[in-house]
């Protein structure tokens, strides 16, 4: 914080910047702030304006927008299909022969899908599922590794009117059954496994233990992926491939109002139980085809490629509905980017032409550890769009994409957003915005978005606050599956009449936001948020432990990694071999991604006297700073025999 208390400090100075070339504004879809002005002007009237240039409309609303605060209500009225817009309509206009996806798989295996063809298997798996029993208004849990069958089942659930829940194929059986649960799903869709680096991903295995606790499943459909060996329980299990067979490609989309629910999607928060994020159906759709259409500078023949799982956010919006509403060409694949060597992505890119390139700075940090000699192997010269997001991107990481992967050539542009926005909400339209590495920019056309202090007032021009969005935008979250109350204490209280986002940044002289990670303690671990108190809960749901606190420490390669302090129970010993019992324990109960980097056992936390955790001093311990204020403490010594215990651990990690 800074002297005053109520802002956030600001450390970083970056001074390059990058104009967009002339060459890429002979091309550009925007190349001025014509479209900002409009939508400050009127943003209803403009918003209506894109909804009739973007969608497909069964029926016409009758009001743009019911704003109750916190509860917004677009397009009132209005009757659509999503997946009629990402699909029907493009054959419909003739365009039934262009690629929806070059897929390909870790393997090398690939599959070429057409619209036409995307739409025909939609349509049978949609029948499918309505054979199931599955009705209008139904949730459907999809536990898939990034197979097209993936977007097939989103796009079959959009079809009947089943709002789907996708848990993402790297989660353990404990948060696919916790998510069932939540939702009250009556089908889960899931395969026998999955390739990762080589190896197989036991997704079956891990669905029917998270089954014997899911009383609402009632029907389990299962796509072969590597022909592994898995057990069908009769009467429930189906094979995809099965249940697909004589099914008709013609199936009638659901007329879906506007407000409908689309899908729920969970994010951590700061307490144990995650947040099912609600988006609905036409203020979603808008919203992620304008931002992708604009934000990509899409063109007839571009080949798009964003490297994100379907199971997070940014899949769902920029791999399935924003790019197949756009009715792009996409590329997906499977697996990760060393396999079977450090080149695969640049082989991709390569080999499909691509055109635009999304992804997280992780990777990129990744890659500038590997070195640039991988992309160097590869003709990239098709690239004209670079994108990132995730978390911040510091500026080497940025003058190192644009570079090395861009050529010098093209726009990075670092965009920001959240699972409850929908959408991109901050970012450079590359062919209008002067680009500064490490700043996401401007917000976009039709966002008010701001920087505040503790009393929710704008922030001087060069300083850090809290980053909050002012008016209600067509692809905000609607709230949190089953919990007004926590929707709205979580992003309404704060700030009273604006969004409070829980990051914080600085704007600059320029109105440009550079973002400096989340405000509160959830932690960022490749671009993946999770929170303290679920790696703390999952810890002490070990037998050995007591009692862990979580903090982040900065981490060269994945941005942020997990340090945990763990009390133990009596009768149990400090040993190595139960830290590497812990940190596995950890990543079966949550996943792999929370598994701790390191761990430091302690006979006591530092607390207050009120018996709270001080987080503030274990992140200092961590990171091997200046210990802050410690006159709170309720045990002053306890400090230094950890930061005793920390820098021991630290050669520890595995
Ligand atoms: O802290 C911000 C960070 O990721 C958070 C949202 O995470 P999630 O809901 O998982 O969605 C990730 C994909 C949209 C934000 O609150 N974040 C995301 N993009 C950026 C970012 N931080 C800085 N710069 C970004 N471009």
């Amino acid at each position: 914080m800074s002297a005053s208390g109520n802002t956030i400090d600001t450390l970083l100075e970056e001074r390059r910047s990058f104009p967009p070339s002339d060459e890429f504004r002979r091309r550009a879809r925007v190349t001025d702030d014509s479209l900002h002005r409009a939508a400050a002007a009127d943003p209803e009237a403009f918003w209506a304006e894109q909804a009739l240039r973007y969608i497909t409309w069964f029926q016409p609303w009758e009001r743009v927008l019911d704003w109750e605060l916190p509860f917004a209500r677009w397009f009132v009225g209005g009757k659509l299909n999503v997946s009629f817009n990402c699909l029907d309509r493009h054959v419909d206009a003739g365009r039934g022969d262009k690629v929806a996806y070059h897929w390909e798989g870790e393997p090398g295996d690939t599959r070429t899908i057409t619209y036409a063809e995307l739409l025909a298997e939609v349509c049978k798996f949609a029948n499918a599922l309505r054979a199931l029993g599955v009705r209008r208004g139904d949730r459907v849990g999809i536990y898939l590794p990034m197979i097209p069958e993936l977007p097939v089942a989103m796009l079959a659930c959009a079809r009947i009117g089943a709002p789907h829940s996708v848990v993402f194929g790297g989660f353990s059986a404990e948060a696919v059954r916790d998510r069932m649960n939540d939702a009250e799903a009556t089908v889960l869709i899931t395969a026998d496994e999955g390739w990762r680096r080589g190896g197989r991903v036991p997704l079956k295995r891990n669905s029917d233990d998270a089954l014997q606790q899911c009383p609402s499943i009632g029907s389990v459909v299962v796509v072969r992926r590597t022909g592994g060996d898995v057990s069908m329980t009769r009467g429930r299990d189906h094979w995809y491939h099965d249940i697909i067979q004589g099914q008709s490609s013609v199936c009638e989309p659901e007329h879906m109002d506007s407000e409908d629910l689309l899908f729920t999607l969970y994010t951590s928060g700061t307490t144990a139980r995650p947040k099912g994020i609600k988006h609905t159906t036409a203020g979603y759709l808008l919203y992620g085809m304008f931002t992708h259409d604009l934000v990509f500078d899409i063109q007839p023949d571009t080949v798009y490629w964003c490297a994100a799982d379907v199971g997070w956010v940014t899949g769902h919006t920029y791999i399935v509905y924003a790019p197949l509403g756009n009715g792009v060409t996409s590329v997906m694949y499977e697996g990760t980017p060393d396999h079977p060597a450090r080149d695969r992505w640049w082989s991709l890119i390569e080999h499909y032409g691509v055109t635009v390139l999304y992804c997280a700075p992780t990777a990129i940090r990744t890659f500038m550890k590997w070195g640039s000699e991988f992309p160097a192997q590869h003709d990239l010269s098709s690239l004209r769009v670079l994108g990132t997001v995730g978390e911040p991107i510091n500026p080497e990481a940025w003058m190192w994409y644009r570079e090395h992967i861009g050529g010098n050539r093209t726009p990075v542009v670092d965009t920001w957003w959240q699972t409850e926005t929908g959408g991109i909400l901050i970012s450079p339209l590359p062919g209008a915005t002067t680009l500064k590495p490490g700043s996401a920019t401007l917000p976009l056309p039709g966002v008010a978005a701001a920087v505040v202090d503790e009393a929710g007032r704008p922030v001087a021009a060069g300083s850090g606050g809290y980053v909050t969005i002012t008016k209600p935008w067509p692809g905000m979250l609607r709230g949190i599956w089953g919990d007004d109350e926590r929707y709205r204490q979580t992003y309404w209280e704060r700030f009273g009449d604006q969004y409070f986002a829980g990051d914080g940044a600085r704007i600059d002289e320029d109105g440009y936001y550079w973002f400096m990670g989340r405000v509160d303690d959830v932690m960022n671990v490749a671009g993946h948020r999770i929170s303290t108190t679920e790696v703390e809960s999952a810890l002490v749901g070990h037998l050995a432990v007591a009692e862990a606190a979580v903090v982040a420490k900065s981490d060269a390669e994945t941005g942020q990694a997990i340090s945990a302090f763990v009390t133990l129970r009596a009768g149990f010993e400090e040993s190595t071999a139960l830290i590497t019992e812990l940190r596995s324990h950890v990543a079966k109960v949550i996943g792999a991604i929370a598994r701790p980097k390191w761990i430091a056992f302690t006979p006591d936390l530092p607390k207050t006297r009120s018996g709270k955790i001080m987080r503030r001093l274990l992140r200092d311990i961590a990171e091997n700073r200046q210990l802050g204020d410690t006159t709170t403490l309720a045990d002053a010594g306890i400090v230094e025999d950890l930061r005793r215990r920390a820098t021991e651990e630290e050669g520890k990690e595995g």
